[in-house]
């Protein structure tokens, strides 16, 4: 057991400055880039220098809190209708970064609802800039705080639940941790809330091919934060389950969580839920309630990222021999490529959603009811 309570920071702000740690040349570099504008927190999501949903969001955020900040500064709005348009411009465009998080898209229609509340009263453009950025300021402080809730929820669920809990250890898929998030993590908090409390024997994360935020990001966490734990490639997962009862819980986050329960998450993440009902163990999606979508009703609703083909025919590390950065490709030229950067798991596979208000569980039916869920 680890009382480590150091966390890795992805997200660096104060008022009018952000950098994020580029997580492409992770874990090999610790590279903090400067988010200056919209344009950068763009380009930083949709090339996935900063990934994961909570991440995401935030990111877009506070990138449009240093831009309207610096304008703002620069005395560049005279009229409040002008930074209305400015702001409303900013956020469709960062809503075009990446299509599968609906974190992104919960974010600017909260904020934009702020937004036209506040300018609707404001005479000053400085009101409303000032209320934009104290808002995306709070959902960085709020992520926090969320995620240790769900930690604490998930372990909680874990032990009553666990066959045998004086040897619990959990797998987990793609990263989800403090790299993924403003900190600490939701389906990584999970493990680190356990380990805290000395009831982890050992947590396993996939590789998470063709991205490797497993192999890249969560073992860098992992090592980081003294967790005993295990790489294993995505294909070893039904094997490890198989030879090894302590596994009795599979934890990931997710993307997107449909009103039915319907998980958008990482691709393989389905895969995982159908080795875990086979060997009948716990199979927990964790996420924030901004990752749930009421509006989209099931699984077949959300649209699922392509990426580009170079990430699977690829991969990039540094050499052996020198660390130098390197670039190799892995795969037959001239083959075709299908890339989809999630996969959608059927709620009548997850055993328990844990968001920071609780457990969402099915009672007897197939399917979650994450609507009523939500009004509680
Ligand atoms: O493509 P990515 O790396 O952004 O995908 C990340 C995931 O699928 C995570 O599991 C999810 O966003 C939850 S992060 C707390």
């Amino acid at each position: 057991m680890s009382n480590n309570t150091k966390t890795l920071e992805a997200i660096k702000y104060t008022r009018g400055n952000l950098s994020i740690l580029n997580q492409l040349v992770l874990p090999h570099e610790t590279l903090f880039e400067t988010v200056l504008n919209v344009q950068n927190g763009h380009a930083a999501i949709k090339t996935m220098k900063t990934r994961g949903a909570p991440a995401i969001a935030i990111v877009a955020a506070l990138s449009l809190a240093v831009d309207v900040y610096t304008r703002q500064q620069d005395e560049e709005f005279s009229t409040v209708d002008q930074v209305v348009r400015f702001l409303y411009e900013s956020l469709e465009y960062l809503k075009t970064s990446r299509p599968t998080a609906v974190n992104l898209f919960d974010a600017a229609g909260k904020l934009w609802t702020l937004i036209q509340a506040t300018a609707a009263e404001a005479k000053e453009p400085a009101t409303v800039v000032n209320a934009y950025i104290e808002a995306a300021e709070q959902m960085l402080v709020d992520d926090v705080k969320d995620n240790k809730n769900i930690g604490k929820f998930g372990a909680q669920y874990i032990l009553e639940n666990a066959k045998d809990k004086e040897n619990i250890s959990v797998l987990t898929h793609c990263n989800t941790g403090s790299l993924a998030t403003a900190g600490w993590g939701t389906a990584l908090g999970i493990i680190r809330d356990l380990n805290a409390n000395g009831k982890l024997q050992h947590a396993y994360c996939t590789e998470t091919r063709p991205y490797n935020q497993g192999s890249r990001l969560t073992a860098y966490e992992l090592v980081y934060e003294e967790i005993p734990a295990t790489l294993i490639c995505d294909n070893m997962a039904s094997a490890l389950l198989k030879q090894n009862p302590s596994v009795q819980a599979i934890v990931v986050g997710a993307d997107r969580v449909a009103a039915n329960g319907d998980t958008a998450n990482k691709i393989g993440t389905y895969q995982l839920a159908i080795a875990a009902k086979y060997h009948g163990i716990m199979f927990i999606v964790a996420a924030p309630s901004t990752s749930i979508d009421l509006n989209t009703k099931s699984g077949d609703d959300i649209v699922i990222e392509q990426r580009p083909s170079e990430e699977l025919v690829t991969v990039s590390g540094v050499r052996v021999q020198d660390d130098e950065p390197t670039c190799i490709r892995i795969a037959a030229a001239d083959i075709g490529v299908w890339n989809p950067s999630f996969d959608v798991t059927p709620a009548s596979l997850i055993s328990a959603i844990v968001t920071e208000q609780g457990v969402v569980l099915k009672n007897g039916q197939s399917e979650f009811d994450m609507t009523s869920f939500l009004k509680k």
